[in-house]
Formats: structure tokens, sequence, C-alpha cells
């Protein structure tokens, strides 16, 4: 269980990553270029929003059934699992979240498209720097690779 759930979590990056990626340029793409938002936007940061949720439930799973809250945090991997990767993957899902609710709230298409530009671009930005970081403080982790 708790290999599947490890794998599942390290897989499950790719998916949000894309699809983050995508939302992000669709977005700034909507917002330079005075765009529609169409429903297909709406639908790409819905999937985007779910697709990051789950990955928190993965994460919740692997950070607690393997123990990972009680590492040694006096050297930088164990202060890495133990602290920096959750707290920076949570601001990021936070900002996916709230960047997609805003997203609602307001009836103008392009400041739609901002809203999204921005706190889902912050998002990528943290998530990008938290993998960075992690094959930093933990050598056995590679950017592209799947344990
Ligand atoms: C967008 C959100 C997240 C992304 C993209 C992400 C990405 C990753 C990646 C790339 C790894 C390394 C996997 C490997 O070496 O194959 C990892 C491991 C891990 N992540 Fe996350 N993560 C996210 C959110 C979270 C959250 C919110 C938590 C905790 C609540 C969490 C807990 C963990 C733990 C404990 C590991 C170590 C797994 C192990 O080797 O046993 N992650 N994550």
């Amino acid at each position: 269980m708790n290999d599947i759930l490890k794998s599942a979590h390290s897989g499950w990056r790719y998916v949000v990553f894309l699809l983050l990626i995508i939302a992000v340029v669709k977005a700034l793409s909507g917002w330079f270029g005075n765009k529609p938002y169409t429903e297909g936007n709406r639908k790409l940061n819905v999937f985007t929003l779910i697709s990051a949720h789950i990955q928190l439930l993965l994460g919740l799973g692997v950070y607690f059934l393997n123990g990972w809250y009680k590492i040694d945090s006096s050297i930088a991997m164990g202060r890495y699992w133990k602290m920096e990767h959750i707290s920076m993957m949570l601001i990021a899902i936070i900002l996916i979240t709230v960047g997609n609710a805003k997203s609602k709230k307001v009836a103008d298409a392009v400041a739609k498209h901002r809203t999204i530009s921005i706190f889902f671009g912050l998002a990528l930005i943290i998530v990008i720097v938290a993998i960075l970081l992690m094959t930093k403080a933990d050598p056995s982790r590679t950017f592209f690779g799947v344990s």
C-alpha cells in the first residue's frame, strides 16, 4: 500500500505539471491576447485544481504512512522531507485553489485569464523550485524520474 501511494504520488506529478503548464500558457495568451474565457478554459483550470488536490491527498498518505514526519530534521535531507516539501507544495496548492475561486468571481474574461495567470503561474514556479530543492537536499532523487 505504501509503495503504491509512493509511486502514485511520484508519477502523478507529471499530470499536475502538464496541466499547470498548459493552464498557465492558455491563461497568459488569453490575458495578453484579449481572448474570451471559454468553457474549455474553465474546464482546464478545474482539472488542474482537481489534479493538485489528488496530489495533496497522495502526498498526505505518503507523509503519514511512511513516517516522514518523524525523520531527523537536523540534516538537510530530513528537513526537506519533513517540512520544506510539504510547506512549499501546500502553498502552491492553496494558490491554485484561491486562483480558481477568484477567477469564478470576476466577470470580465481578461480579468479571469489574468487571475489564473498570476495564481497558477506562481504555483508553477513554487512547484519547480521545490522539485529543484529536492534534487539538492536528497541526491537520490531526480527532477525527471519515477520511484
Ligand atoms: C503539487 C504538489 C506536489 C508535487 C508536484 C509533489 C512532487 C513530489 C515528487 C516529485 C516527489 C519525489 C518522488 C520521487 O523521488 O520519485 C515527492 C515525494 C514526496 N512528497 Fe510530494 N509533491 C506534492 C505535494 C506533496 C504534499 C502536499 C505532500 C505532503 C502532504 C507531499 C509529500 C511527499 C512525500 C512524503 C514524499 C516522499 C515520498 C517517498 O519517497 O516516500 N507531497 N513529491
